[in-house]
């Protein structure tokens, strides 16, 4: 799961699906990064730590990292919250397989759409439970998609 700062987006984006394939059985290696190295080692934005403790998800085990190229070579998807963040994580690809394990999260919502999950750092707490409430969406279809 990558979005730019590593601190508001993808952080939940990591949290939900681990809560979901968690609770489905599923043994998957889930993780998020962002693509700028802004915040490095710091803890989740408050606002997705409480946004994600009203949904019984705990993110603060979570520390912001920034995407590498080796993490081509340790996952076999890798979602982008963002076009912009979907167009940098491709410049890092060696390879036509890399490239194709790249993904937008919201077209496993709505294929094709290429819509992106809203930057929330700027705004108010309402932002965050919006891309919340999207995330859970876009996670619960990644679930159904991949677990069979
Ligand atoms: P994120 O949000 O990419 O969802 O973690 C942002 C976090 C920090 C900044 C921008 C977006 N920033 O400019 O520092």
């Amino acid at each position: 799961m990558v979005c730019l700062g590593n601190i508001c987006r993808s952080p939940l984006a990591e949290g939900i699906l681990t809560k979901k394939a968690n609770e489905k059985g599923l043994d998957w290696k889930i993780d998020s990064a962002g693509t700028a190295a802004y915040h490095v080692g710091n803890l989740p934005d408050e606002r997705s730590i409480e946004v994600a403790k009203k949904h019984r998800i705990d993110l603060t085990n979570q520390r912001a990292r920034q995407f590498s190229p080796s993490d081509f070579q340790v996952f076999d998807l890798i979602y982008a919250m963002d076009t912009e963040n979907f167009a940098n994580i491709l410049k890092l690809a060696s390879s036509e397989d890399d490239k194709q394990k790249v993904k937008l999260i919201l077209n496993e919502l709505e294929p094709e759409s290429n819509t992106s999950v809203p930057d929330p750092y700027y705004g108010g707490e309402d932002g965050f439970e919006e891309v919340y409430h999207m995330l859970d969406l876009a996670c619960e279809a990644v679930i159904l998609k991949l677990k069979k």
